[in-house]
């Protein structure tokens, strides 16, 4: 079967392909297919937003569709920013902007726990989905370290690896990540 995964996103297109290499016969990127698509990300939950993805994906292809939709949460701020992590410092959407906003509002937080949570749905072309949920814990540091992956890597300690994402290898950061664990849990279930 072959796979399209419903991301713009270059570092997660990599990172799944990575980790689904060898499950499918072919995998595409939007980008190779031509599909240009952005839905806006109106649902409460995880889940409800990689649906909305999947299913936005779907209406322009008869392959499968893998969506994910993951975010950071922290405890001292109650989960924030959870589903708002793509836009957690306003529109439009900046790394740097956010980074800077979540060191910001963790100034004098002591308990700097924290973790990556993704929701996975792929879709078959009949409409069947699979489910999966993974999670990485650590904590926020204090300044950015290391220079590699994307959003909040520079500033997520992983208690794993013992290192920030961002200073993590890719085949690091995937044998830990929230985002290969989900994987793990659809791939189990096919
Ligand atoms: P999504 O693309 O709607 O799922 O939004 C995810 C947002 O959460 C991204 O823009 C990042 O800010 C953050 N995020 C999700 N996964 C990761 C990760 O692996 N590393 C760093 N930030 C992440």
């Amino acid at each position: 079967m072959e796979l399209v995964i419903a991301s713009n996103n270059r570092h997660k297109v990599h990172e799944i392909t990575e980790i689904l290499a060898g499950k499918f016969d072919r995998i595409y990127s939007l980008a190779e297919l031509g599909i240009s698509v952005d839905p806006e990300e109106t649902a409460p939950d995880f889940f409800g937003n990689a649906l909305i993805k999947a299913n936005a994906v779907a209406a322009f292809t008869d392959k499968a569709v893998v969506a994910d939709d993951s975010g950071l949460e922290v405890e001292a701020l109650g989960g924030a920013p959870g589903v708002f992590s793509a836009r957690y410092a306003g529109e439009p959407c900046s790394d740097d902007n956010n980074n800077a906003k979540l060191l910001a509002e963790m100034k004098d937080v002591k308990d700097r726990r924290a973790k990556f949570v993704t929701t996975m749905v792929l879709r078959f072309p009949d409409g069947k989905i699979v489910v999966g949920n993974g999670e990485v814990e650590g904590e926020i540091l204090f300044e950015k370290r290391g220079q590699n992956g994307f959003g909040y890597d520079p500033l997520f300690y992983s208690y794993e690896l013992k290192k920030t994402f961002a200073e993590a290898s890719d085949k690091e950061k995937n044998s830990v990540s929230h985002r290969s664990r989900a994987l793990e849990e659809i791939v189990k279930q096919l």
